[in-house]
């Protein structure tokens, strides 16, 4: 979808022209403009429909006389005061959606926001196009047939604004974002006999060509530096384990620690010999959603020069049952020295942050770091597909977070750690088991997480699971089953 943005003009004579009201059936100065260019059409259907300008509400003027675009399309943005960044990008989704249904291959939005919102004009035009990017999103590469009922049409969309400039400064961060989450869901999308470790790294390798430094990491490498907990899951697999270390130096004081990113990447969870169910495999491609966020976020940075120096590290492995294969009460070496006897192989995400946060602390010295893995169904049950799970041992690390969730889109909430919790996983052998006991499975998850986590070290992790991919209601704006969530809150 190529998005651009112009001035308000007289009248739009090509595609779809699409203007709104608020609450009340407040008109808008384009509503009415168009109602006069269409020689009242707009206000004659009015009267014979039910839109009253609430928000998601839509009114449609199809061939209206004495226009040459093909329809009016009348939004209604709801009250102006619950008119934020976030409210508009959802209006700039739906408008696309509803466009998309009819065909539409053009559409010019002529949309000012209204006195008493908490946007303006050309931040607003942005985030309106922003909405009508993510939703323009999709994954049809592998169909052969029927494509025209599953291929985007809307292939044109301009905005319409009073500040064109502030418009197009706003975009720029902005599209950089939509193009992060662009790749996260394509990652997350792929099939998991295409997307293995080795192709995936490949994938991240591309990022180099935006002054990404990237290293990919092979098994004897990981072995040298003694990540037995990591090749431990990897190890019933025909695919070799990697680890992508991918870094973007943007600060100006190049030598300045980092932020760091870690992401689980388990490009396929059978659960290994401790095996799921069928139906509790399905879905098991997209247990690479935190370290596709990873990657996604590195891409926005890169596409912004965003003045930070970050590292984003990937653990990316396939958990696949085998002659070879890790065996329930294996006991592993961590690259930390700690040793873990695995007492169900489906508990394998742990084992690769394990390493892959040691590496990233050890190495890097990181102002923080935060992980993001599909680590538990618990996080499911405990709060949906809502909310991600947030733990944290720095409150204003959570609290940064927590607020950043809020004004992304992408809200988290905090859950506990403590002493109790971590008590569950004291083993018969070995320093600890991967597994707790039948309760609170996501914050024994988390508490295992920990104990690869260095004190000092401002750590938190995101348990993505119930919102990396969508099987049931599609979210406002994400028309994919990977969702890419987590590129924007980081
Ligand atoms: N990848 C799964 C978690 C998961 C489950 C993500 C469902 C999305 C949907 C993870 O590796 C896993 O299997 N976790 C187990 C842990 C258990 C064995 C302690 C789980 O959640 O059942
Ligand atoms: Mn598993
Ligand atoms: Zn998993």
């Amino acid at each position: 979808m190529q998005i651009s943005f112009a001035a308000l003009g007289p009248k739009v004579q090509a595609g779809s022209w699409v203007v709104a009201a608020s609450d009340g059936k407040v008109l808008s100065q384009a509503a009415i403009k168009a109602d006069k260019a269409s020689r009242g059409a707009l206000t004659r259907a009015l009267k014979f429909s039910r839109f009253t300008g609430k928000s998601g509400e839509f009114l449609e003027v199809l061939a209206p006389e004495g226009l040459a675009a093909s329809r009016i399309l009348l939004v209604g943005l709801g009250k102006p005061a619950a008119l934020d960044a976030k409210a508009l990008e959802v209006i700039g989704a739906q408008i696309t959606a509803r466009l998309e249904g009819a065909g539409e291959t053009t559409a010019t939005l002529e949309i000012e926001v209204p006195k008493g919102a908490k946007v303006k004009g050309g931040e607003a035009a942005a985030h309106l196009a922003f909405g009508a990017r993510l939703r323009g999103y999709s994954f049809e590469k592998y169909r052969t047939r029927n494509l025209d009922e599953f291929k985007r049409h809307l292939a044109s969309v301009t905005v319409a604004t009073s500040d064109t400039a502030a418009a197009r400064r706003a975009w720029q961060g902005l599209e950089a974002v939509a193009d992060g989450v662009g790749l996260a869901r394509d990652l997350v999308n792929e099939p998991p006999n295409v997307l293995y470790p080795a192709e995936f790294a490949r994938r991240a390798k591309a990022l180099s060509k935006l002054g990404v430094k990237v290293e990919v990491l092979g098994e004897a490498e990981l072995k040298r530096q003694g990540m037995g907990s990591l090749l431990g899951v990897g190890q019933g697999s025909e695919r070799e384990s990697q680890l992508v270390v991918m870094r973007w130096n943007g600060a100006r004081n190049k030598t300045e620690a980092p932020v760091a990113f870690v992401g689980k990447g388990v490009c396929f969870d059978s659960g290994g010999l401790s095996l799921k169910t069928g139906a509790g495999m399905m879905g098991m491609k997209g247990d690479m959603g935190g370290a596709a966020a990873v990657a996604g976020t590195m891409l926005s940075l890169a596409l912004r020069r965003a003045k930070v120096n970050a590292v984003g590290v990937v653990g990316l492995v396939e958990n696949m049952p085998d002659g070879k294969a890790q065996r329930p009460d294996d006991v592993v070496k961590s690259m930390s020295g700690q040793t873990i006897e695995v007492l169900n192989t489906d508990a394998e995400g742990r084992l690769v942050l394990a390493d892959a946060l040691w590496y990233t602390q050890t190495r890097f010295k990181p102002k923080f770091v935060i992980d993001l893995a599909t680590l538990t169904g618990a996080i499911s049950v405990a709060l949906g597909h809502e909310n991600a799970g947030l733990f944290s041992n720095d409150d204003k690390l959570a609290e940064r977070i927590f607020e950043a969730g809020k004004d992304a889109g992408e809200p988290v909430w905090r859950l506990p750690l403590g002493p109790g919790y971590d008590k569950v996983l004291r083993a018969k052998i070995a320093d600890m088991k991967n597994i707790g006991g039948p309760y609170a499975g996501s914050i024994t998850a988390a508490q295992f997480l920990q104990r690869f986590v260095e004190n000092n070290t401002p750590w938190a992790h995101l348990d993505i699971a119930g919102v990396a991919w969508q099987d049931g209601e599609q979210k406002a704006l994400a028309p994919s089953w990977g969702t890419g969530w987590g590129v924007r809150i980081l």
